[in-house]
C-alpha cells in the first residue's frame, strides 16, 4: 500500500533508535480497531469529493499540491513553522538550509519538504483520534491520499504522544547539517515546557523581549553536553540570511503559531486518549457483565477510574494547568495571531477562547478553544458528563486538587460564561449546574 520509499523509511527508523518504547497496540483491538476502521475526517471527505469529481486539487510547479491543499482545507499560510532537525520521516531532505515546513488549523496538520516525495498529513478524526496520510507530490489526474499506519506510528505513537496515535514536537540541539546532538539533551515539547527549553531545531520569527529560547540555533560542537548560549537566535524577525526563504510559501516561522501548535497538539492527544479510554473501558464492562450475567449497564469501579484518570489529564491540558509562564510581550511576524483569533465564536460580550494574552500566558481566557471542535463533541457522553461536572466544580472555585489554582475568580467567571454560550449539549452537566 505504502508509497513512502523504503530507503527513506529505513533511515528514519535508524534515527528513531531512541529510548522510546512503541506503545502497546490496545487501540488495534475492539472497540477502536484503529488501522482497520474506516476514517472520517477532512482528508477522507476531500478524497471522496476528488473521486466524485466535485473537488479538484491544483498542482503548483514549485510547491506541488501544497498551496491548493492549504486553501481547500482553510489552513492559513501564516501558520507556517519551520523545523530543521532531522527528526521526522523525510529526514534526508531536512537541514538548516532546507527546513521542513508544518502548517495547521484545528482539524489538520500538514508537513512539507522541499523536493519531498510526499506531503505528510495528520488529520484530526473524531472517532479514531489522529489519522495519517501521505499525498504523492506528482501531478496526476486524480490525486490520492494514502492512509498510513505503521510507517507513521513508529514515531507518532509512544510515550511522547500519550500512548495513542498522535502529534508531537521536540526540542534539541542540531548541527549545521540538521543532525541531532543528543548529548546536549532533547525533550518533547508542549505548553508546559519552559520557553527557555523550547524550539531547539526550529526557526522562530518574532519578538519576545528578554525571554530566552533555543530557536534559530545551530550547534557547533558535536559533543556538546548542554545547550549553548543563543545570542543570535533571539528576537529574530527575518530569516533571509539563514536560508532561501523564497523556497517556501511564506518567509516566516511564526512565534505565536509555534506556541499555539504546542498547546493544540497536547490537547488533541489528550482528547484522543479520553475518547479511547472511555470506549475501551465501556467495552470491557460490557464483555465482563455479559460473562458474569450482570445487566449491561452495571458500572464497574475500574471503568469509573479510567474515565476519571483520562478526564483529569484532558482537563489539565484544556485549562492550561502547569502552563509555562511568559516574560512577554510576545509577538509573531506572519499575522497568524490575527488569522487565528478571527475565526473564533464570540459570546454576547464579544469574548472568545481564541483571544490572546501573550504577556504572561498564551490566551486571555485559559480554556482551550478545542472544546468547540468536532473531536471534543465526539467524546462519548460518559466522558463529556464527567468533564462537565468537573468543570462546574473547578469554575465555581470548589476544586481542591491544586491543579487549577492558576485560574483567578475573574478567569473562572469568564470561562464559565463563554462555555455556557456554546451549545449546551456539548457539556450538558455543566449547564445543569
Ligand atoms: C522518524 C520519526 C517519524 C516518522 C516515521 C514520522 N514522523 Fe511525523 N513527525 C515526527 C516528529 C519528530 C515531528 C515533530 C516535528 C519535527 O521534529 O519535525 C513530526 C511531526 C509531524 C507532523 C506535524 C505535527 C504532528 O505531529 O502531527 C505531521 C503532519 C507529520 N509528522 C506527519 C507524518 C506522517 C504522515 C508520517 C507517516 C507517513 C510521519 N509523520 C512519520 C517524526 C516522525
Amino acid at each position: 500500500m505504502t508509497r513512502v520509499p523504503i530507503a527513506t523509511l529505513l533511515v528514519a527508523i535508524t534515527f528513531t533508535a531512541l529510548s522510546v518504547a512503541v506503545a502497546g497496540d490496545e487501540f488495534e483491538q475492539e472497540p477502536i480497531r484503529y488501522s482497520e476502521s474506516e476514517p472520517s475526517n477532512c482528508i477522507s471527505e476531500l478524497q471522496k469529493q476528488l473521486l466524485q469529481g466535485t473537488a479538484t486539487l491544483e498542482f503548483d510547479d514549485r510547491f506541488g499540491y501544497l498551496p491548493n491543499l492549504l486553501e481547500t482545507l482553510r489552513v492559513p499560510v501564516s501558520s507556517q513553522v519551520l523545523v530543521y532537525s532531522k527528526t521526522s520521516l523525510q529526514l534526508s531532505r531536512i537541514s538548516p538550509r532546507t527546513p521542513r515546513a508544518i502548517y495547521f488549523n484545528d482539524d489538520v496538520y500538514i508537513g512539507y519538504c522541499q523536493s519531498g516525495d510526499v506531503l505528510e498529513i495528520s488529520a484530526v478524526d473524531p472517532a479514531l483520534g489522529t489519522v495519517f496520510y501521505t499525498l504523492d507530490q506528482q501531478s496526476v489526474e486524480k490525486p490520492q491520499f494514502v492512509r498510513q499506519t505503521d510507517n507513521c506510528l513508529l514515531c507518532h505513537s509512544s510515550s511522547r504522544t500519550e500512548g495513542v496515535p498522535g502529534h508531537l514536537a521536540r526540542s534539541l540541539l542540531v548541527d549545521s547539517r540538521g543532525v541531532p546532538i543528543y548529548s546536549a539533551g532533547s525533550r518533547t515539547v508542549d505548553q508546559t515546557t519552559p520557553i527557555a527549553e523550547r524550539w531547539g531545531g526550529w526557526y522562530v520569527t518574532g519578538t519576545h523581549g528578554d525571554q530566552r529560547h533555543m530557536g534559530n540555533l545551530i550547534g557547533r560542537d558535536s559533543r556538546a553536553r548542554s545547550m549553548p548560549e543563543n545570542p543570535d537566535g533571539l528576537n529574530v524577525v527575518d530569516l533571509t540570511d539563514r536560508f532561501d526563504v523564497s523556497s517556501y510559501p511564506s518567509p516566516h516561522s511564526d512565534l505565536v503559531a509555534l506556541m499555539v501548535l504546542e498547546h493544540q497538539l497536547l490537547v488533541h492527544n489528550r482528547i484522543t486518549k479520553a475518547n479511547y479510554a472511555t470506549r475501551q473501558a465501556l467495552h470491557y464492562q460490557q464483555v465482563l457483565n455479559k460473562e458474569l450475567g450482570e445487566p449491561p449497564g452495571n458500572r464497574l469501579e475500574s471503568v469509573t477510574r479510567r474515565i476519571q484518570s483520562a478526564g483529569e489529564d484532558l482537563l489539565a491540558a484544556m485549562l492550561f494547568s502547569g502552563e509555562a509562564s511568559l516574560a512577554g510581550p510576545l509577538r509573531g511576524t506572519s499575522g497568524f495571531a490575527n488569522d487565528f483569533a478571527a475565526v473564533g465564536q464570540r459570546d454576547s460580550a464579544g469574548r472568545s477562547l481564541r483571544d490572546f494574552d501573550l504577556t504572561r500566558r498564551i490566551f486571555r481566557h485559559p480554556c482551550s478553544y478545542l472544546v468547540e471542535s468536532a473531536a471534543f463533541r465526539a467524546l462519548p457522553p460518559e466522558m463529556r458528563d464527567y468533564l462537565g461536572t468537573r468543570l462546574g466544580v473547578i469554575l465555581a472555585g470548589e476544586d481542591t486538587s491544586g491543579k487549577f489554582d492558576h485560574l483567578s475568580a475573574n478567569d473562572r467567571a469568564a470561562i464559565r460564561e463563554i462555555l455556557m454560550s456554546l451549545e449546551p449539549e456539548v457539556l450538558p452537566t455543566l449547564s445543569q449546574r
